[in-house]
């Protein structure tokens, strides 16, 4: 018998590659329901090729009978009708960032903590990280169990959609004002984010970082090792999917970067393309729609002692979110309900 589905926030980028990649990968559900606001009542959702779904009003769904909610809805939403769905017996997996440092909701990426899983029936939700975050502990797994990482310092570029379909929609505006000389004032940025780069993802922090910055921070400690120093610069950049990452790491002993290479490709989920030759490493553009985290120019950084250096790159709408729930989801009913 198969599972009972639904997807909250169904007409968000999330949520639309949501329901492309369980129609992907035949996620075993008999029933699969689309949810979002009352705007998009009666709006249709694509269940991949299989099957066109009519959106329903979240604020009016009955949970009962539904087993596993895959959430995405933003922040506030999420903490009013996720423990609702909870309540009704099913086990939500929520993109949002408000239940990620609960204590009683593991936060979890498969190929690194699958096992923290396990401790979801507290609440009977589990979040799933940050987009920048997923990433990055991805790479960085193979790297510390081989050499113990002890501090990460991380710029990231990450792309508009990482901030959702409206933010898309301003970069397209404003790219298309500044051919017919206007100027269209930001709306979801702090600034013009065509043409330009934006050091402000989040609100700012007391400490002077922001909370995007911080929650790269937080997360790679509560996910890979809570001894882990990190130090996270996050930028927005103008394009549209897939968020690159430069990563330097101080590592307990040395690693050279062959062997780096060689734990990073025999790593889940991780693919190394690194060739030191013009255009031997991956950008956001040639990943888009694709499942892995690309790791790039793998070098060691002699400033520091057993430093080490790379460039990672993923698709942050399908590992950085989508993807990385539906793998939760997956785990979860290979034996956890
Ligand atoms: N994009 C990423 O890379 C990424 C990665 C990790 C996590 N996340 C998180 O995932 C969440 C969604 O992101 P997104 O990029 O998909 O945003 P989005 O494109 O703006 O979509 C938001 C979705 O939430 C729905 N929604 C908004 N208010 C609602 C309400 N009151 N009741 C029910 N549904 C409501 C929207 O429905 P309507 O169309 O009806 O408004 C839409 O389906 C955010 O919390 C974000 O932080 C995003």
């Amino acid at each position: 018998m198969g599972y009972r589905v639904a997807v909250v926030g169904a007409t968000g980028n999330v949520g639309r590659e949501m329901l492309q990649i369980l129609a992907e990968r035949n996620f075993p559900a008999d029933d699969v329901v689309a949810l979002a606001s009352a705007r998009s009542v009666g709006a249709q959702a694509s269940f991949g090729d299989k099957s066109i779904l009519k959106v329903q009003d979240l604020a009016k769904f009955d949970f009962k009978g539904i087993d596993i909610v895959l959430s995405s809805p933003g922040a506030k939403v999420s903490a009013e009708h996720s423990p609702r769905a909870a309540k009704a017996g099913a086990v939500v997996i929520d993109n949002t960032s408000f239940w990620r440092m609960d204590p009683d909701v593991p936060l979890v990426v498969p190929e690194v903590n699958a096992q923290a899983i396990a401790g979801y029936k507290g609440r009977g939700i589990i979040a799933n990280p940050n987009c920048s975050t997923i990433q990055m502990v991805v790479a960085l797994k193979p790297i510390h169990e081989a050499a113990g990482i002890k501090r990460v310092v991380v710029s990231t570029y990450q792309s508009t959609s990482g901030a959702g379909k409206e933010a898309m929609d301003e970069l397209v505006s404003q790219t298309k004002s500044f051919f017919v000389n206007q100027t269209l004032d930001p709306v979801k940025f702090t600034k013009n984010i065509a043409f330009n780069v934006i050091p402000q993802i989040d609100v700012f922090m007391e400490d002077g970082s922001t909370k995007e910055e911080w929650k790269m921070v937080a997360e790679t400690k509560k996910i890979l090792d809570p001894k882990i120093k990190v130090h996270a610069t996050c930028v927005r950049v103008p394009t549209f999917i897939g968020h690159a990452e430069a990563i330097n790491v101080e590592l307990d002993k040395p690693l050279d970067e062959v062997e780096a290479r060689r734990l990073l490709a025999a790593a889940p989920g991780v693919l190394v393309v690194d060739r030191r030759e013009p255009g031997g490493y991956v950008t956001p553009k040639e990943i888009t729609g694709q499942d892995g985290v690309f790791v790039s120019r793998v070098r060691v950084d002699p400033t520091v002692d057993n430093g080490l250096s790379m460039w990672v790159v993923s698709d942050n709408l399908r590992k950085g979110a989508a993807l990385n729930a539906i793998q939760i989801a997956e785990e979860l009913i290979k034996g956890y309900i």
